[in-house]
């Protein structure tokens, strides 16, 4: 008898983003711009910004409670949580050992994995290699950023683009069936490295009051450059996986990209040749939520009961590295 490898299957899902609402027309009021410009470039309305007195371990938190209850599954029973996150409340030790201890997990290994807005699908990707190794049963997967945080309110090119939340996936192994994740991809290109970053505060130029002043520790980017390669490493990687899964586009019930820009998504879309109406986009109400808008956009998916039994999704990502990826799940 041959044994097959379990597959890892998406039990339960959660989100939270936070309460304070900041509408295009409220960055008006800071910088140059208007609610025209930004959502005819961007798609986007409107974002959300944490609370000063939170962090980004306490929106995974919520996320990650609601994971669970949604899964049925004890914090005792989990073997694993790994976070994507760029933003976590420390340089270090990880936001995912900070997570598990306020989770109350115990008898775990936790660990973050950064691709910034990539984030997510690197943790899916990693978990479903301990899953398929037979190394571990439950993990809680979690997608997380608070670029708020990192943003200059006075650059009026990328204090737009972005807002904060969390999302969380509860994994398990399943021995049987044809469900769970059919392919997962992840690819990187470093010489893109300071196309979009935050210029000081690591080991290269640690913070000092002339970073500060230069006001450097927010983020830079070239968004011409970062949307050209975008849509173009989201495609080919997206092709990759139907093709590696056995599955074509029109075997697909949904797409959940990331939520970067409006603009990306629908050239994404039409370039794979699927129609909107199977492509999900809430960054009109979210912004770029980097590490977090997959799983957030997958859990309002899933709680509006848009995804069934035998559904096949497609997600796929793109980020700073630049780093990008690909997953095929049949639900
Ligand atoms: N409001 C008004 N004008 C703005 C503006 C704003 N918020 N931001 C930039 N502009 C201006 C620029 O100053 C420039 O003016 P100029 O022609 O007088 O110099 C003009 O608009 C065009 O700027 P440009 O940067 O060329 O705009 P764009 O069409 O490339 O749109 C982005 C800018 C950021 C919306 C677009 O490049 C983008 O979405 N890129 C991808 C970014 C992204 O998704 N990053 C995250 C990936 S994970």
């Amino acid at each position: 008898m041959t044994q097959t490898s379990p597959r890892s299957v998406i039990r339960g899902t959660g989100s939270a983003v936070p309460s304070t609402v900041v509408t295009n027309d409220d960055i008006a009021k800071i910088v140059d711009t208007s609610d025209e410009w930004i959502t005819s470039r961007t798609g986007i309305r409107e974002r959300r910004v944490l609370e000063k007195d939170q962090a980004a371990s306490d929106l995974a938190r919520r996320a990650s409670e609601r994971a669970l209850e949604d899964a049925g599954l004890a914090v005792e029973e989990l073997d694993a949580i790994i976070v994507g996150t760029c933003t976590a409340d420390y340089q270090f030790p990880s936001l995912a050992c900070v997570l598990e201890a306020k989770l109350g997990a115990k008898d775990v290994f936790s660990f973050d994995v950064n691709a910034a807005c990539s984030g997510f699908l690197n943790a899916l990707s990693v978990t479903d290699m301990f899953i398929r190794s037979g190394r571990i049963r439950n993990a809680l997967v979690v997608g997380t950023d608070v670029l708020s945080r990192f943003l200059d309110w006075q650059d009026r090119s990328t204090c737009i683009l972005f807002g904060d939340g969390a999302g969380a996936a509860v994994v398990s192994a399943s021995d049987n069936g044809d469900r769970g994740i059919l392919s997962a991809r992840l690819q990187t290109d470093g010489s893109y490295a300071e196309t979009l970053y935050i210029r000081a505060g690591g080991s290269k130029k640690p913070a000092t009051l002339e970073t500060v002043e230069k006001r450097e520790h927010s983020i830079y980017m070239n968004g011409k450059e970062v949307f050209k390669v975008a849509v173009r490493s989201m495609e080919e990687i997206s092709r990759r996986v139907l093709d590696e899964a056995g599955i074509c586009v029109d075997d697909l019930s949904l797409v959940v990209p990331h939520q970067a820009n409006r603009r990306i998504i629908t050239a994404l879309a039409s370039r794979l040749g699927i129609p909107m109406e199977k492509v999900i986009v809430n960054v009109d109400r979210y912004g770029n939520t980097s590490a977090a808008s997959i799983p957030v956009a997958l859990d309002e998916v899933r709680r509006q009961g848009r995804i069934a039994d035998g559904d096949i999704v497609l997600l796929n990502a793109f980020g700073a590295g630049f780093a990008w990826g690909a997953a095929v799940i049949r639900f």
